[in-house]
């Protein structure tokens, strides 16, 4: 149950950059028993991050969004410089959601120490084994700093609950393991992915597609689909169907990183047919990296 309204919110959206001031105000609402909701985000926001901040607003008193391009999640040969950063338009669009803070700290505000990922905690450590295969093995480091920089916002904000989306399954499992070793008591959702009407899994990267990169792009989701049908049709095997996806996916994209079915839980490969399993792919359409999974239930 939300609770009652309280006179330290208007309905006006507030932009804090500095950590300090957002803990302070996060405090004051805190000490008066309101729930905190987190949606953290890199901005360029589509419907997928809209759909957390509902699923947020609908479950707690405060709804806190953060936009920050997380330069230690970037490789050194990746988009970090020319990823999206529309600000603007986001806080358009989180002002008519509704949400009650956006959190847009600087890199100088989250990296007083500097970019060097130097010392995991002890929760990152025990998360680190999620981290060796599909895309921990094709982006070196990348979770580290997916780690370092949400430990960090959940330090600053200690939401009761915080919200993510599926589409990045592999981030997902990773911040769920990680936030188990930390003492904030925070509570993750994981909501599932919002595609495109043709089935095209929304993500902010979309937008670097040509027109004719995006039509084949839908064979990424296509593919997914097609793994998930044969298996529920009772394919025994699983490396029949993946090896036939991954050769019919290779003649739309450019090229495939990895097409996988996984354990839901431990991300290790799996070679027999189980209740729950996923399966993930990325893939590069040009020079945008895609990635997207499918739950495949058998029972
Ligand atoms: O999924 C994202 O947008 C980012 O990886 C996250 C979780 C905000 C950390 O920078």
């Amino acid at each position: 149950m939300l609770s009652a309204p309280c006179a330290l919110l208007d309905h006006l959206m507030k932009q804090i950059t500095d950590s300090k001031q957002l803990q302070d105000v996060l405090g004051k609402l805190k000490r008066r028993r309101k729930t905190i909701g987190f949606v953290p985000t890199m901005g360029a926001l589509h419907e997928g991050h809209l759909s957390l901040v509902r699923k947020s607003r609908k479950q707690n008193d405060i709804t806190v969004v953060s936009i920050f391009v997380n330069p230690t999640q970037f490789g050194p040969k990746e988009d970090f410089k020319k990823y999206p950063r529309p600000l603007r338009k986001d806080s358009v669009l989180l002002k008519k959601a509704e949400v009650n803070f956006i959190f847009t700290p600087t890199p100088e505000g989250m990296y007083p120490e500097g970019l060097e990922k130097k010392g995991l905690s002890p929760a990152m450590k025990a998360a680190l084994s999620l981290t060796k295969n599909l895309c921990g093995k094709f982006r070196p480091g990348h979770f580290e700093g997916v780690m370092i920089v949400v430990e960090k916002l959940f330090r600053i904000v200690q939401p009761s609950r915080a919200y993510f989306g599926a589409k990045d399954y592999q981030q997902a499992a990773v911040i769920q393991k990680m936030n188990e070793g930390l003492p904030f008591k925070i509570k993750i959702y994981v909501e599932p992915t919002i595609r495109e009407k043709d089935g095209l899994a929304m993500s902010s990267r979309n937008q670097y597609l040509s027109p004719e990169e995006r039509k084949r792009a839908l064979a990424v989701s296509q593919t997914l689909f097609e793994v998930r049908r044969k298996i529920l049709a009772g394919e025994k095997n699983l490396k029949k169907p993946i090896s036939e996806a991954h050769r019919k996916l290779a003649l739309s994209v450019d090229s495939v990183q990895y097409l996988e079915i996984v354990d839901p839980e431990t991300l290790k490969p799996l070679s027999k047919v189980q209740k729950k399993m996923v399966v993930l792919t990325a893939c590069y359409v040009g020079k945008t990296r895609l990635i997207d999974n499918v739950i495949i239930r058998t029972s």
